[in-house]
């Protein structure tokens, strides 16, 4: 019984060497090396018989195989060590990084493994966050279009059941039908150009051209086509020759949405377009005397969805996006845009771009 104990222990410690050995295996070549010229120098200064060689060598080799397991135990404890960090990382039981510890002579190891557990952590964040929001812009969107899509509806199904035959509302139905049915393309519109922005697909084509004319073009052609009372639309006189460089079409698109947000809320004054000329750029500002911004609204505007709580609750028609994507145009010109505005008096946007 005593017998097969020690043999168990022996059997144990041998299969723990043999173990040591593999992790200490890849130093074998500079112990060999080492060993050969300690033999070889001895047997060439100290003139040794071949008996006392061969002990000395034997010597040499128990003392190398019990460097080699010291070794092998020092670093096979090392590497289990790591391993149980990564284990533990990858099964997600590790939730912040002073959780993942090393013993003192990984310290170095230590600190880079933090740094990329962060990243890991980091990046689970921020696909939670896109998640979340590509959840929030179906809900927005299926919100947004169930409104006019109801309304129409609506309006088809009253005039089925006979408001077809009553000559005082059926015109008056169709023209409203017909009204949100134009809104649900302006949404629609928006939304292909807001995800075409968002995932990257806008591609802008930079030309120089003529600012005055392009301004000009685009109040002419608004002046002539909407029907605009009580607000006096119009261009402010600067240098005819100034040339810009941009997407003459997007930015086309920026006025557009600026202006036609300065008609919607200027019930009744003016809206002046301005331009002053800088050293290497040009700053256009879009002014009018409406019914102005409150300021903490200011910040949240330019946000895709975002209308004031005023105007979601008022007949204005609009879907929140016009901003959000002047924002990414002007983005892609490296630009941006502000606001000035105070309740009652008027709002003022302003931004720059680059002269050719
Ligand atoms: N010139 C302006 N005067 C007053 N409020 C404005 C003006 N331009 C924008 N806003 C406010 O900013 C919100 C967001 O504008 P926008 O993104 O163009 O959406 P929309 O015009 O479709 O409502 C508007 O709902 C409105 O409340
Ligand atoms: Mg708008």
């Amino acid at each position: 019984m005593k017998q097969l104990k020690g043999l168990d222990i022996v059997l144990k410690n041998f299969s723990k060497f043999i173990l040591n050995f593999k992790y200490s295996r890849i130093f074998i070549n500079e112990i060999l090396v080492l060993s050969v010229l300690f033999v070889f120098l001895a047997f060439l200064f100290f003139e040794i018989s071949f008996l006392k060689l061969l002990i000395i060598l034997l010597v040499i080799i128990a003392l190398n195989l019990l460097v080699l397991n010291s070794i092998g135990y020092k670093r096979r404890k090392e590497i289990n060590e790591i391993k149980s960090v990564i284990k533990s990382i990858r099964k997600n039981k590790i939730a912040n990084e002073e959780d993942i510890v090393l013993s003192k002579y990984l310290k170095n190891l230590e600190g880079n493994i933090k740094g990329m557990f962060q990243r890991t952590q980091n990046d689970i964040v921020r696909m939670e966050k896109l998640a979340q929001a590509r959840s929030d812009f179906l809900g927005y969107v299926s919100h947004e279009l169930r409104t006019p899509i109801f309304t129409i509806q609506g309006y088809l199904e009253t005039l089925l059941d006979g408001a077809i035959d009553d000559a005082k509302v059926n015109r008056i139905f169709i023209k409203k039908a017909l009204h949100h049915s134009g809104n649900l393309n302006a949404l629609l519109n928006d939304l292909i150009d807001i995800s075409m922005i968002e995932s990257g697909l806008m591609s802008l084509s930079f030309k120089s051209f003529n600012i005055y004319d392009f301004l000009k073009n685009i109040i002419d052609e608004i002046n002539s086509t909407e029907k605009i009372e009580g607000v006096n639309l119009k261009l402010l006189e600067f240098d005819k020759d100034i040339k810009v460089f941009g997407d003459k079409e997007r930015l086309k698109q920026v006025m557009n949405n600026l202006i036609s947000n300065a008609l919607k809320y200027t019930p009744k004054g003016t809206i002046e377009l301005s331009l002053y000329n800088k050293k290497k750029d040009v700053v256009i500002c879009i002014k009018d005397s409406g019914i102005g911004i409150k300021k903490e609204d200011q910040k949240r505007i330019f946000e895709r969805f975002y209308r004031t709580e005023r105007d979601r609750s008022s007949l204005v028609p609009g879907t929140g996006l016009g901003l959000a994507i002047v924002k990414h145009i002007l983005e892609a010109h490296n630009s941006s845009i502000s606001v000035k505005s105070e309740l009652g008096v008027g709002s003022e946007f302003t931004f720059k771009l680059k002269k050719d």
